[in-house]
């Protein structure tokens, strides 16, 4: 029996496609460490000498993220908690980030009135597109089963739709069976000459 099971959820799956990517990042960013399990995933993953950014418009989300990097042995990791609105605290992040995490919503065992809000998120990807680096992914997991959620996710699809293909590679994930409204992730991936020119498409 394969003793894994990473479709199970827009998260799990995000995980297992930044994996790789997060293996070889120099600069990441957590854009809503909420309980800190992204936070610490990366974190984990990443090399010992790379900066991982985890910000937070709540006071109690970074204090739980703090204590999650504690708890599971992370605190030698350059991992910097910010608090504040996250568009804010990326324009204050140098260009080059090899991995963004976005997974919106509201904080579960949390103030679920406190939820991502759909024009600063916008505003938020659109920075991260200018600082995201060549190859480097943007992972967003968006909570269409509530109305707050829906309008957000609506809006995240119509602007991505929007994105030149030439200029990004975007794509979703979810699952089809579900009989509520699951999460959905989306993928963005910045293109680069390189990409085209000496990555072969067919390999014998
Ligand atoms: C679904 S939770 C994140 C879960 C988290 N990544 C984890 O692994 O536990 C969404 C988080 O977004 C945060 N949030 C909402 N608006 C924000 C903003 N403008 N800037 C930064 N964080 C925000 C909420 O406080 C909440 O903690």
């Amino acid at each position: 029996m394969i003793d894994m099971y990473p479709f199970r959820n827009a998260v799990t799956v995000s995980h297992m496609m930044t994996e790789p990517y997060a293996r070889q990042a120099h600069v990441l960013v957590d854009m809503t460490c909420g309980n800190g399990h992204d936070t610490a995933f990366l974190a984990r993953t990443m090399p010992d000498d790379a900066v991982l950014y985890a910000f937070d418009i709540q006071p109690c989300a970074i204090e739980r993220t703090r204590q999650r990097l504690q708890d599971e042995g992370l605190g030698d990791k350059d991992v910097r908690c910010r608090c504040g609105s996250h568009e804010q605290l990326l324009a204050d992040v140098q260009s080059d980030i090899d991995i963004i995490v976005f997974n919106l919503g509201y904080l579960p065992s949390g103030d679920h009135k406190i939820h991502t809000n759909c024009e600063i998120t916008l505003k938020a990807i659109k920075i991260g597109l200018n600082k995201i680096a060549i190859n480097g992914i943007i992972m967003i997991t968006a909570y269409p089963g509530t109305e707050a959620g829906a309008c957000e996710e609506q809006a995240l699809r119509s602007f991505l739709q929007t994105i030149p293909q030439q200029d990004f590679h975007i794509s979703s994930w979810q699952p089809v069976n579900e009989v509520h409204c699951p999460p959905v992730l989306y993928i963005v991936q910045k293109r680069g000459k390189r990409h085209y020119e000496e990555i072969p498409l067919h390999q014998d």
